[in-house]
């Protein structure tokens, strides 16, 4: 573990009304909580290990980028191990957004206004609230990864000043509990993995396309330096992103930070 954690408890299933799928860990403050669990998983730590920290210092997001991880924001990640290819993986990305959905509208009783922003973006009112970041151990021969870490950031408290795509709980009104909602979201992942495991992405997916942003959005998407725009028609069956271009075509995206315009 490293010397900017301190380690404040540990114990199953602490937090009440949390699955007993998960062991809970709370630190006072880390790094990352990715890189803590990422140790954890290279220990042998098991499937549902959980690391919340209430506060990060080098908070990571997406592409490089840094994650705003100030004291009264939540941050925590989950230690999966699936045995499925590597191909399918990103597919977990979905899978934990609509926790983080369920578990914002059971909270709030918000029933409209979160929306999905692909990949795996949660907007409320079309503003950033929450974003994950999806990180496996290399693969083994049959090119399966022995652990995947999916971090989750909620801005509770406040959003990056420097933003103004990004919004948080507290600036619309809602003041929340943040074991009740590690609870909700986490219970709601543990089932829609389960769901994943045995059934496959498809009604992942369908749920994911019920609640994002509708097709024929306008957005643009920059990959390699190039912006594309076009509007959103949906994602294939492995996740990746449809976008319809203004001379009709439609072209297959897997990666990059979508903007909607
Ligand atoms: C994004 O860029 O949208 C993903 C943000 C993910 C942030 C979370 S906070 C908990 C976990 N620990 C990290 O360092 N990052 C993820």
């Amino acid at each position: 573990m490293g010397t900017t954690s301190s380690f404040i408890n540990y114990s199953v299933s602490k937090i009440d009304g949390l699955s007993s799928f998960f062991s809970y860990c709370k630190y006072e403050s880390v790094d990352s909580t990715n890189e803590i669990l990422k140790d954890l998983a290279n220990k042998s730590f098991p499937e549902g290990t959980l690391v919340h920290a209430l506060m990060q210092s080098k908070g990571k997001g997406r592409s490089g980028k840094a994650w705003y991880s100030p004291k009264g924001n939540l941050f925590f990640s989950i230690l999966l191990r699936p045995k499925v290819p590597i191909s399918v993986i990103s597919q977990l990305s979905f899978v934990a957004s609509l926790a983080v959905r369920q578990g914002l509208v059971n909270i709030t009783n918000n029933m409209n206004g979160f929306i999905f922003k692909w990949p795996n973006d949660m907007l409320l009112n079309n503003k950033k609230i929450s974003g994950i970041l999806l990180e496996c151990s290399p693969t083994n021969v049959s090119n399966v990864p022995d652990w995947v870490v999916i971090g989750i950031g909620l801005n509770i408290f406040e959003s990056p000043e420097e933003l103004d795509f990004a919004t948080s709980l507290n600036e619309h009104g809602y003041f929340v509990d943040l074991n009740i909602l590690i609870k909700e979201i986490a219970n709601h992942l543990e089932k829609f993995y389960k769901d994943w495991l045995i059934n496959g992405f498809e009604n992942i997916r369908n749920i994911w396309l019920k609640y994002s942003h509708p097709k024929g959005k306008k957005i643009s998407i920059v990959i390699q330096n190039k912006k594309i725009e076009g509007k959103f028609n949906g994602i294939t069956s492995d996740g990746s992103l449809i976008i319809k271009l203004f001379d009709n075509s439609t072209k297959v995206i897997s990666g990059g930070e979508v903007n909607l315009i």
